[in-house]
């Protein structure tokens, strides 16, 4: 048996099922709990044909309503289960991810629950890996909680630096504005222009093995997205300081296969600024010349995403060599209407490299939904009579508008491999950072 860390406290939890040879007063539905003094033990009746989403769901519920330190007997939950490992794996890391205690800036501090995760030796590579991943998960989600006041450009590059040169093996490069001048990235720094603040970029590079193609995940960091110019209407800029998501996601990804010492050669580029007003704020229909050459009406200033990631992906190819590249973006509101908050909009111009991320998703147990990437979904933005491509719609509506960002990003992709992951409706919930898609590119890339 491991336990995770030796706490033992005075009460265990353990799942059982209908057929369960116990006391038959703890044979109760679903999600009911009883605990019975003399065994020291808090029982709850699982279904056996529980979904695994629906046992993550369970177990989350469980955390935030539960006022007690607990051993967890995990065995117990697993042998109700043929597919063991894969829910152990589960189990770990939703605990993990639950009991994360978020970053609070109270004068009296909240008191914090304790687990101590029990489960048989045989599991112990698993919870090591799980382990890895949920540190740096909740890392990024630290970041994507900081009030945007605390969470600035330059405040999140720092700390991603300063927890990325806890591994040597990770090569750490920084840029402000001057760099991103001398490099063109015109649109990015299009929306840093009403900014008081430095924009940052922070690549981080990570070899496990050079003979890997190069992956590069290029992360939307707008640390506050108030829109710009087209300036967001009050309720719409709630929540606004989980913009960054997509770069807290993938600076993580890469210190995780880092400390996995995964065989993966891979780089991220967190693309850190606001999107704020002022004097110096680009105007709608600006045109502006994009690093890779591309003459961009800038058709409304609330598109702003897609623009540092054009000049992300286009430093990704050029400065950094990527082979097949990512970007994770909080990008559209239309994602959210279009899927929820339950499955990330995936757009790829190559299937192969699809199916391959799908399988790391599966091994991840997260969710994603393919969504189309038509040659129509250009035509929109082709309508512009003065540059080569506007960002986003001028004025003919024809919807879809989640498949037109993605059709100006592939537009940058300089037909590499390429993958956009739409994080916008799940990025956060309930006032909480979720970094979504990590572990899904972390499983991708562990081999
Ligand atoms: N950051 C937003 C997208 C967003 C909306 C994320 C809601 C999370 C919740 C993005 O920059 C944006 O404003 N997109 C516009 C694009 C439009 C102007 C073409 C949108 O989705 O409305
Ligand atoms: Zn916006
Ligand atoms: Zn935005």
């Amino acid at each position: 048996m491991i336990t995770c860390n030796q706490k033992s406290f005075n009460i265990t939890l353990k799942a059982i099922t209908k057929e369960s040879d116990v006391n038959p007063l703890v044979i109760k539905e679903n999600k009911e709990f009883t605990l019975i003094s003399e065994e020291k033990t808090l029982y709850v009746c699982m279904c056996p044909k529980m979904t695994l989403f629906k046992m993550q769901a369970f177990i989350l519920d469980f955390v935030k309503s539960n006022n007690m330190d607990l051993n967890v007997d995990l065995d117990s939950f697993v042998e109700i289960y043929q597919n063991k490992e894969e829910v152990l794996q589960l189990l770990v890391e939703t605990f993990m991810f639950a009991n994360h205690k978020q970053i609070e800036m109270k004068t009296e501090e909240t008191k914090h629950k304790s687990y101590d995760l029990i489960f048989s030796a045989q599991y112990e590579n698993i919870y090591e890996n799980s382990k890895i991943k949920l540190e740096y998960q909740n890392f990024a989600r630290d970041l994507q909680d900081l009030p945007p006041n605390l969470g600035t450009s330059i405040t999140i590059a720092d700390k991603i630096i300063e927890k990325a040169k806890e591994n040597k093996e990770i090569k750490v490069t920084v840029y402000g504005k001057k760099e991103a001048v001398s490099y063109g990235m015109n649109l990015f720094l299009a929306v840093n222009a009403g900014s008081n603040i430095d924009p940052r970029i922070v690549v981080l590079e990570y070899c496990g093995d050079s003979s890997k193609p190069k992956t590069a995940l290029v992360g939307k960091g707008i640390t506050f997205d108030s829109g710009g110019y087209n300036l967001k209407p009050g309720n719409y800029l709630k929540n606004m300081k989980y913009d960054m998501s997509g770069a807290a996601v993938v600076s993580a990804t890469v210190m995780a296969l880092a400390k996995r010492k995964a065989k993966c050669n891979v780089v991220s580029v967190a693309m850190l600024t606001d999107n704020k007003i002022g004097g110096l704020a680009t105007l709608p229909e600006s045109i502006v010349k994009s690093m890779n050459g591309l003459n961009v009406e800038i058709a409304d200033t609330d598109a702003e995403g897609r623009l540092v990631l054009a000049d992300g992906m286009t430093y990704a190819i050029r400065e950094a060599k990527a082979e097949r590249l990512f970007t994770v973006a909080t990008l559209t509101g239309s994602i959210f209407s279009a899927l929820g908050k339950w499955q990330t909009g995936v757009f790829a111009n190559n299937d192969e490299f699809f199916e391959e991320f799908n399988q790391g998703v599966l091994k991840a147990q997260e969710r994603i939904w393919r969504m189309p990437l038509l040659s129509e979904h250009l035509e929109p933005l082709e309508f512009t009579k003065i540059a080569d491509i506007a960002s986003c719609e001028l004025s003919n509506k024809d919807g879809a508008y989640s498949c037109t960002a993605a059709a100006f990003l592939n537009q940058f992709s300089e037909e590499k491999p390429y993958l956009h992951l739409d994080i916008a409706g799940t990025a956060d919930f309930d006032a909480r950072g979720l970094a979504p898609m990590q572990k899904s590119l972390y499983e991708l890339l562990n081999k």
